[in-house]
């Protein structure tokens, strides 16, 4: 770590996918989002903190009016397994009753975090919930949810990058890539 020829790069067993893969689904998701929500003001909720930069691109490729806004949520801790419980860690600012609600998230993994989540916008009345995510690993899958919009399946790896991370680390890499097992065993 201290030496000057470092990079985030070297603690990857391997490179799942690139940025241009990443850039290229994400504004091709945008686009399809985009024709189902023009004219319905959806409200874009990203949960904190994985969503960040796949959120900022894919607002960025669709043009319509839009409102966004985050809740955090954990469930990881440090581990690299679900606790299998979710913790709210910063609530809603905004309403959602009536609003067309589209859940921006970077992995559905057991499910339990989107779970749990759709479950508390439809006891807020939400007029609509769907979940769009950069990476849906449905071997994992325990809970119940219906992914309306993925950029990529997921191999049962543990993935870091583009806003995964492993103990806080790695979101800012640009690409996703699997951990090497040494770094997290
Ligand atoms: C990760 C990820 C999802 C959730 C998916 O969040 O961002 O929110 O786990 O896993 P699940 O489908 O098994 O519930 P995490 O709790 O690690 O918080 P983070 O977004 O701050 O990394």
């Amino acid at each position: 770590m201290s030496s000057g020829t470092y990079s985030l790069n070297d603690d990857l067993e391997r490179v799942l996918y690139s940025r241009e893969a990443i850039a290229e689904r994400v504004t091709g998701l945008g686009q399809k989002i985009e024709q189902e929500y023009r004219g319905r003001n959806p409200l874009v909720l990203g949960v904190l903190k994985g969503c960040f930069p796949f959120l900022a691109d894919l607002v960025r490729s669709m043009d319509v009016l839009m409102e966004v806004e985050f809740i955090t949520l954990s469930s990881y801790g440090d581990e690299t397994q679900s606790s299998g419980t979710v913790r709210t860690v910063t609530g809603l600012s905004r309403e959602v009753q009536n609003r067309d609600v589209i859940v921006v998230e970077d992995i559905v993994d057991t499910g339990r975090t989107l779970s749990h989540l759709v479950k508390m916008l439809k006891d807020q009345r939400a007029a609509s919930v769907r979940i769009a995510t950069l990476l849906d690993k449905a071997a994992n899958r325990v809970a119940d949810v219906e992914v309306a919009y993925s950029c990529f399946d997921c191999p049962d790896a543990f993935v870091v990058g583009y806003g995964l991370d492993y103990a806080g680390r790695y979101r800012n890499l640009p690409l996703i890539g699997v951990l090497k097992p040494e770094i997290y065993g």
